[in-house]
């Protein structure tokens, strides 16, 4: 990165320039200088909205239309501002690179940082959505040449209002606009999330921690339990990028192997990241890829350790497509390629129990079917491997949760399943009663991903089996008959597992 001219000197503002509390240390733009700089250019080239990059409707329109809708009728009468967020500081005058809050982008279908979506309640009983965006100052306009967050020479030039308007198909104005907008709306139930965007938090005090801002954030989640066609769509291509991405990963370990497995994690999470990146916006979370002892650690995000023959490796990775909805993989493989006897005999224990408890998602099925099914078969296993000393009949007190009296869960550590969609770990604000209590529904993608760690320092477990490592987690879709495994184009089955790793292995890395 080059340093970049400032304002100094000139009558355009630096605030915008850097973060808060940022310095740059940059050469400062005399006056005539930067007079003689603002001129001859002619418009700035407009980049593609990314959500239809070639410039016609998005494909999610009506999805995002619908959405706003469910919203509208589940808040009547109220204000309901919900922002998209603003970049994180990385170091200094660097930021992480922006993704959009979700409840946000489940609304609007926009990803821009700084953008802002207002619902504004009619006197009909609905409301009229108005997204707000930030103009990038083009040629002519302060900042051009000397914004380095919101200069379209710096950062390129983002969609306009009006083209905006014309993919997401919703009213789109000026972010500079927003504050007076708002103000002139009424205010007897305002609602809005706290903590994305300073300027929509001085707009709108007392949100942080309020009723109302919790409300907002429920509902949100609430309504975005089930999945809509489009969505499911979006997480199944996220499925298969992800495939593509793990067959890539499988791909290179003989490469890693050959030039001495040294940091043979990271290699293989850079694999992994550039299929997200080329197919999609970024991995979905910080991709967990643990060889040998490591994969132990649950979230093992380091991912700094060397690779080596008859280690078996975790890899729980995810492609986020550029909708923003992810997927959440793992596979568990042995590294040369063969299974020892051990490896196999407690990969196949962990599968029997995935595939227990994917038999039990199905609409009206309880959340937590699947994770008892599951731990039953686990639990029954560990009995009888001599290390629970109850049978898995033996539950723990009142709770059904725990069968084998529960001890299992010193080598499961994790539930079984979470809701997937535009976050990894989905709805995190619903209700118990409608999450982790509740029903499943035709529409809802959960993962069901059980586990079996033996960490290396538990004398509990024979010695030959101390620091093994074993997750399988695939992407269920819930219908009205049987679940639809959206992941499971990833072979699963330990023979299976192997004769991937050879074919992936014989031929190159496609881009
Ligand atoms: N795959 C990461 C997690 O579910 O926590
Ligand atoms: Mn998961």
């Amino acid at each position: 990165m080059t340093s970049e001219p400032t304002s100094e000197g000139t009558s355009e503002p630096t605030s915008e320039a850097t973060s808060e509390g940022t310095t740059s240390h940059d050469i400062p733009l005399p006056d005539g200088l930067a007079r003689a700089i603002a001129e001859d250019w002619e418009p700035a080239p407009r980049m593609p909205h990314p959500a239809s990059p070639s410039g016609d409707p998005a494909a999610g329109v009506a999805s995002y239309a619908k959405n706003r809708a469910q919203l509208s009728a589940a808040l009547p009468g109220a204000l309901v501002v919900v922002p998209a967020g603003v970049a994180k500081v990385r170091a200094n005058d660097t930021d992480f690179a922006f993704r959009a809050s979700s409840a946000f982008n489940w609304l609007t279908g926009e990803t821009v940082e700084g953008a802002v979506l207002v619902l504004a309640p009619t006197g009909a009983g609905s409301h009229r959505a108005s997204l707000y965006v930030r103009e990038y100052a083009g040629p002519g306009e302060a900042g051009y040449f000397t914004n380095r967050r919101y200069g379209a020479l710096w950062v390129g030039n983002v969609p306009s209002v009006v083209e905006t308007s014309e993919v997401l198909g919703l009213e789109v104005r000026p972010l500079s606009e927003l504050a007076a907008d708002v103000r002139g709306l009424g205010r007897e139930q305002v609602m809005t999330l706290p903590g994305l965007d300073p300027l929509v938090d001085d707009l709108l005090p007392g949100a942080a921690g309020s009723a109302s801002s919790e409300l907002l954030k429920r509902t949100i989640d609430e309504l975005r339990l089930v999945k809509d066609e489009w969505e499911i769509s979006q997480l199944q291509a996220a499925c298969d990028a992800t495939t593509r991405g793990f067959t890539d990963v499988v791909a290179e370990i003989p490469a890693v192997l050959a030039a001495g497995g040294r940091r043979g994690e990271r290699w293989l999470e850079g694999t992994f990241w550039r299929r997200a990146r080329k197919e999609g916006n970024d991995v979905g979370y910080t991709s967990i890829v643990g060889a040998g002892r490591h994969a132990t650690t649950l979230h093992w995000w380091r991912n700094d350790g060397d690779l080596a023959e008859g280690q078996l490796l975790l890899a729980d990775m995810g492609v986020e497509v550029d909708s923003l909805y992810t997927a959440d993989v793992t596979r568990t493989m042995p590294v040369s390629g063969q299974w020892t006897p051990a490896q196999r005999q407690l990969y196949v224990a962990v599968l029997e129990a995935q595939q227990a408890g994917i038999g039990e998602v199905r609409a009206g099925a309880d959340f937590l079917a699947a994770h008892r099914a599951a731990m039953w078969v686990l639990a029954d296993h560990l009995h009888s491997w001599g290390i629970l000393p109850v049978t898995a009949d033996v539950s723990c007190g009142d709770d059904v949760e725990a069968p084998g009296a529960g001890l299992h869960r010193r080598y499961t550590l994790h539930g079984v399943s979470h809701l997937l969609g535009l976050d990894v770990h989905d709805c995190a604000a619903a209700r118990d009663e409608t999450y982790r209590n509740g029903n499943l529904a035709a529409g809802c993608v959960l993962t069901v991903e059980p586990g079996l760690y033996f960490q290396p320092n538990d004398l509990s477990v024979p010695a030959e089996w101390r620091g093994i490592g074993i997750r399988i987690e695939d992407d269920i879709l819930v219908t009205d008959g049987d679940p639809v495994n959206l992941s499971g184009a990833l072979p699963r089955e330990p023979d299976e597992i192997t004769a991937w790793m050879r074919d992936a292995q014989s031929r190159p890395v496609t881009p």
